[in-house]
């Protein structure tokens, strides 16, 4: 039987929280787009309880996706949830009728979300926030101070362990730093996308997670020759040698895979722990840069 301390990568502390390197990413777990719920409700729920039965103890969620659908999801699938469960939500966008996703970080607003979180987690204090910047497309420059110190009162009120930032700029980690103490920034990077480069090792350099959104390539997945020639010399999946990159990358690196299949859950698991020579580090380096 695979334990924590057995999943690929072993573990990070977070806070007051240890955590398996290797989670698991919900926001697959909704309808098309992620609107409404899953066709195979079923299927979904047992893909968290797999992920909980393999070892996971970092799932990552949303209150925005379905919107509520994946928290409740979580909450049927796993409360009540074991202690060594750590379950990290964002705030900062809703939803709308049209499944576009617009910013929502008035301190109104993030009062307003995280309580939504507590509500369809059926929590009385979240794990960890991370305030969501940017937009659907990226990070964008401006100040995150009074969306962040909203955060740090919610805190202070007892309604959140940790607080993270996501979908940010660099300058962004420096201001809310400033602030106060984050245990993760939350952005998009991967074998092909890597802007955050730096900041990925001074965050290690700190001792604070790096928590790579589209792991995979999200909705569009990961192509390229080099990632096939790698992955067909080490009979891998490409999906394999992209998660086993990342969990090399930086020990500060945290993966959370998203999927809706127990089948590529397992796949995923197994293929973290993929064994790469610096040849193959080398070529697949030269995809990103
Ligand atoms: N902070 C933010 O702004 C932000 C933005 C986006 C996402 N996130 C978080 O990051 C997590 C990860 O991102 P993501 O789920 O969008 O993208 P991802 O992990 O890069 O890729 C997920 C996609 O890969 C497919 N996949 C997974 N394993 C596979 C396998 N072994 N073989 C073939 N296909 C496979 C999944 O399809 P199947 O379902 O068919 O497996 C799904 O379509 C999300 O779940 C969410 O929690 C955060």
């Amino acid at each position: 039987m695979i334990t924590p301390s057995t999943l690929p990568g072993g573990t990070w502390t977070l806070g007051d929280s240890t955590v398996t390197r290797f989670g698991y990413g919900a926001m697959q777990l909704a309808g098309p787009g992620v609107m409404g719920p899953p066709a195979d409700r079923d299927g979904a729920l047992a893909v968290l309880r797999e992920a909980v039965s393999l070892g996971i103890t970092h799932i990552d969620t949303s209150d925005a996706y379905g919107p509520r659908i994946t928290n409740e999801l979580i909450r049927q699938a796993l409360h009540p949830y074991p202690s060594s469960l750590f379950i990290a939500t964002k705030v900062g966008a809703t939803r709308d009728a049209q499944g576009g996703w617009p910013v929502a970080r008035r301190p109104e607003d993030l009062r307003k979300q995280v309580h939504e979180n507590l509500d369809s987690l059926g929590v009385q204090t979240l794990d960890l926030v991370n305030m969501r910047m940017g937009d659907a497309q990226s990070p964008r420059p401006g100040s995150i101070t009074e969306a962040f110190e909203t955060l740090v009162d919610l805190q202070r009120e007892g309604l959140i362990r940790h607080i993270g930032v996501s979908n940010v700029t660099a300058e962004q980690v420096v201001e809310a730093r400033g602030i106060a103490p984050i245990v993760c920034v939350q952005n998009m990077y991967n074998l092909a996308h890597r802007h955050d480069d730096d900041l990925v090792d001074q965050l290690a350099a700190d001792g604070i997670a790096y928590v790579p959104f589209f792991p995979l390539g999200g909705f569009t997945p990961l192509q390229s020759q080099a990632l096939s020639q790698v992955a067909s010399r080490l009979e891998a999946t490409p999906m394999s040698v992209a998660l086993a990159w990342l969990m090399r990358r930086s020990p500060n690196i945290l993966l959370i895979p998203g999927t809706s299949s127990t089948a590529h859950l397992r796949e995923n698991t197994a293929g973290a722990g993929l064994s790469l020579s610096d040849e193959d580090v080398a070529e697949l380096d030269s995809i990103g840069h």
